[in-house]
């Protein structure tokens, strides 16, 4: 989980073949982490990435007065006494979730303080769905300095339409109405397996959560919340890289715990480029293997939209596959405004790749060339490892960290399935 710069060096023009079994996911680790404060008793989790946003989300809790241990992939939370109700504001700015210590603090102890919290540059990434979803449910909103307060003696259940299904909304609603007293209905609710996932986390620790994977979520609040014992799905995303990655290399990938109606969306567009995807039966996790045929890849079109539709988070990913395809590709980005930046690093690959609004084009069968890009973000650190895959000659990923971030044991794995990668 080391945080120094380093680079990466990509040799391209391999294809990736083989297996690989992706780590438990990022985004819902991070969720269940902070679920671990919603009670006094002991909360042990399962697979948990061995990646540096836990480490700083384990702070956090402990930062509050709760007790967080992670190895090999168990986290061990206890928040019997929390000390704190005000999150540092080093560690907020450091990570995005951070905004989820507000539900389970407000819940808990009637009283939560956190600043806006930073993350990666994608766009304007405001607050609004939480903070009117803490008012709809009774609290008091305002501000203190830098951070907004919220405070409520006893939450009280309500009927709560959210503007945008915002991911870490929900779950931050979500934590609140399960403490809160009666009936709450989130409508117009994130849908997002890791939401899904951790809505199932909470029932397990005795809330009563029903309609979670939909766009209406009911909750029936209760006084409060025991501990449990529960396992990280595995990441869509991280499995999604891989695949394109695949894809853009003319491999062949499975994903070994893949849960295929988790990547419908990509394992479509995977068929609509001309690849053999093959699926483990439906509900069952066991399997997403694609393959390139000969003839090589087609260009498609693709709308990154909430769940179930295609993932913002693997938008850049897949425009980096399809460099590869013949043809023109357009993939428009719906959920973020500032998504676009890694262009300019696909570029210096030699990719003739355009931005006009929010479409990204691309003119496809470029043949790539080695070159120094940077990781301005984790998914865009990922289209330009996907590009340099392609590429001949060597690439060098600048910015390393932010892949840390996403992608547990990169040069492992990848190295696993016969690319020539290695850290400087
Ligand atoms: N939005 C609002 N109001 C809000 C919150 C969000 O309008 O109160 C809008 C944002 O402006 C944005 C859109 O909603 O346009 C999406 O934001 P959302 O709140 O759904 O995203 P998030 O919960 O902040 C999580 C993941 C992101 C992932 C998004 C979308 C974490 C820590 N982050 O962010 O993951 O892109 O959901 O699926 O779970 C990543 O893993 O690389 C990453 C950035």
């Amino acid at each position: 989980m080391s945080r120094r710069p380093e680079r990466l060096l990509i040799r391209g023009g391999r294809p990736l073949r083989g297996d690989v079994t992706v780590s438990g996911s990022k985004n819902a680790a991070l969720y269940a982490v902070a679920a671990g404060l919603m009670t006094a008793d002991a909360v042990t989790l399962h697979n948990v990435p061995a990646i540096a946003d836990i480490d700083e989300m384990g702070e956090l809790l402990r930062a509050l007065g709760a007790r967080f241990e992670y190895v090999d992939g168990t986290a061990q939370i206890q928040a019997s006494e929390l000390t704190e109700t005000s999150a540092p504001a080093d560690l907020v700015l450091a990570l995005r979730a951070s905004f989820l210590v507000m539900g389970p603090l407000l819940g808990r102890l009637g009283e939560a303080a956190c600043a806006s919290p930073g993350g990666d540059v994608i766009g304007a990434r405001p607050l609004d769905v939480h903070l009117a979803g803490f008012r709809a449910l009774g609290a008091e909103v305002g501000r203190r300095g830098a951070e907004w307060v919220a405070r409520a003696a006893r939450l009280q259940g309500a009927r709560i339409f959210f503007d945008y299904p915002s991911v870490l909304g929900t779950v931050n609603i979500l934590f609140a109405a399960a403490l809160a007293h009666g009936e709450s209905v989130l409508i117009n609710a994130a849908a997002e397996p890791e939401v899904e996932m951790v809505a199932n986390m909470l029932n397990s620790m005795g809330a009563r959560i029903r309609g979670h994977g939909g766009s209406v979520v009911y909750v029936e609040g209760v006084e409060r919340l025991h501990g449990t014992e529960f396992s990280v799905i595995p990441d869509r995303l991280e499995a999604g890289t891989y695949l394109l990655a695949s894809a853009a290399t003319g491999g062949d990938v499975r994903i070994t715990n893949g849960v295929p109606h988790h990547l419908d969306s990509l394992t479509t567009k995977l068929s609509e480029m001309g690849m053999t995807v093959d699926l483990a039966p439906a509900g069952e996790s066991g399997g997403i293997r694609a393959a390139c045929q000969g003839g090589g890849l087609r260009a498609v079109q693709a709308q990154a939209v909430p769940y179930p539709g295609f993932p913002t988070d693997l938008h850049a990913p897949l425009a980096a596959a399809l460099t590869q395809a013949h043809g023109v590709s357009v993939v428009h980005e719906r959920v973020y405004d500032n998504r676009t930046l890694y262009v300019g690093e696909l570029r210096k690959l030699g990719a003739r790749i355009t931005v006009g609004g929010q479409s990204v084009i691309i003119e496809g069968g470029t043949p790539l060339v080695g070159a120094a890009v940077r990781a301005l973000d984790i998914r865009a650190g990922a289209a330009c490892v996907i590009a340099a895959l392609a590429a001949d000659g060597e690439t060098q990923v600048h910015d390393t960290n932010h892949l840390d971030r996403g992608y547990a044991h990169l040069v492992e794995r990848l190295t696993a399935l016969g690319a020539d990668v290695e850290r400087a």
